[in-house]
């Protein structure tokens, strides 16, 4: 049975992020509210009351994959990886985004499945491309009578999908006997253990854990075989899952996964009712630091619009009252307005200067990667604030 255990409040699309900020823009504005359910039956966290898919992934869809070298490099390296171990002769990516993964295949082994048309548009140049959301109506139309696919990768797509039985349905009918599926999405013990409460937006749907991948695979004659932990999105999780008679047996690496998620007490109620009462305290806590250096006349930004953003502006109740303007590198973020708070977004270049005293970590996800960027920021007494795992200012 489902049970509620937070309230993230009323919550924009993640990504509508505005063109204007008039009136006729604001009224049409989407919202709905966030709360997020344990199932102590399958150990499937969710959101309780997911968004209509068709109002999510449109011919507007603003995340571009391969503009983070993070990203490209991930995933050039798990392509040569799983080709390598597997040898895949026919290879379907659902989610393909601009073609970042599939790109590392030779083109006529390759079939994307991408929703969002003006993505699906970029990979279609090259690629057998089918514009559509995955279900087993489209599974039937790719694979009926023809060679099945040995390898299915879906990265940070399968848990933006409501039906879940459907999906795993499809997947079921497209594999060939020892095909596999491999999906990548944000892990369950790593937003418990950062407290990254904004990993819940509309898109994220499920924030799986191997407990309850495992168990939704078995329900739909599949298996979990392998898994690895993986850094992407500040804690992910890569699932190796096959048929049920296929030839793979269970590695040493998910036995202790699974061990260390009931560790973790992934499986019980409570763990999460401690999580959502963290997730209180790290709201008032940033709220009591803003404050805190508004009176003192600081300036502060936000590094990243993220669509995690969009959670915590709207949940903390941040706007530009706090936040002057947030940057971002993606070209069709800027000149734009976040969610729900409005808050103008503009290049690094105009924005990321001399006269910004605190940059909140809405990329928090990339870290590393942007404290390396930015040594000039922190050189010159600039400082980034966080939320993750607990709210503190970086020195
Ligand atoms: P992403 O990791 O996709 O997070 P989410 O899924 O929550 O949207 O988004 C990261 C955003 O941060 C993306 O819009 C690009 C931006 N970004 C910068 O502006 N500068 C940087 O140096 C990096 C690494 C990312």
């Amino acid at each position: 049975m489902k049970k509620k255990f937070l309230n993230l409040g009323s919550q924009p699309i993640a990504n509508s992020f505005l063109p204007n900020v008039s009136k006729k823009t604001i009224k049409k504005e989407f919202f709905y509210k966030l709360t997020v359910s344990f199932d102590d039956k399958d150990y499937l966290v969710s959101v309780t009351n997911p968004v209509n898919p068709k109002i999510q992934y449109t011919d507007k869809y603003a995340h571009r994959a391969s503009e983070s070298k993070t990203m490209r490099k991930a995933f050039k390296n798990i392509a040569l990886k799983l080709n390598k171990r597997f040898k895949p002769k026919k290879i379907m990516e659902i989610g393909s985004n601009d073609g970042v993964f599939i790109k590392n295949f030779p083109q006529n082994n390759v079939i994307a499945i991408e929703p969002c048309k003006n993505l699906a548009k970029i990979t279609a140049k090259k690629f057998k491309t089918y514009p559509n959301f995955w279900n087993q109506k489209l599974a039937h139309k790719i694979f009926k009578n023809k060679k099945k696919a040995d390898l299915i990768f879906s990265a940070n797509t399968i848990s933006h999908i409501p039906n879940l039985k459907e999906t795993f349905k499809a997947i079921e009918f497209s594999l060939s006997e020892n095909g596999i599926f491999v999906i990548e999405d944000p892990s369950l013990s790593s937003v418990v253990i950062n407290n990254s409460y904004d990993q819940f937006y509309d898109e994220h749907v499920y924030i799986f854990s191997a407990l309850a991948i495992s168990n939704i695979a078995k329900k739909n004659n599949l298996r979990l075989f392998d898994i690895e932990n993986i850094s992407t999105h500040g804690g992910s999780l890569r699932y190796y899952i096959c048929k049920n008679n296929s030839k793979y047996i269970i590695t040493k690496n998910l036995i202790k996964v699974i061990k260390y998620e009931k560790k973790k007490s992934l499986n019980k109620l409570s763990t999460f009712k401690n999580f959502s009462k963290r997730v209180e305290k790290s709201k008032k806590d940033l709220i009591k630091l803003l404050n805190k250096l508004k009176k003192q006349n600081k300036k502060i930004i936000s590094y990243g619009a993220t669509y995690k953003s969009t959670t915590l502006f709207n949940y903390c109740n941040i706007d530009k009252r706090y936040i002057d303007y947030v940057t971002d590198t993606t070209i069709n973020k800027q000149g734009k307005f976040t969610p729900g708070k409005h808050i103008p977004i503009i290049s690094p270049k105009k924005g990321f200067n001399e006269s910004v005293d605190y940059a909140f970590l809405g990329a928090w996800n990339f870290k590393k990667e942007i404290l390396k960027k930015e040594k000039k920021f922190i050189k010159r007494g600039g400082k980034f604030i966080t939320h993750v795992p607990f709210i503190k200012i970086l020195s």
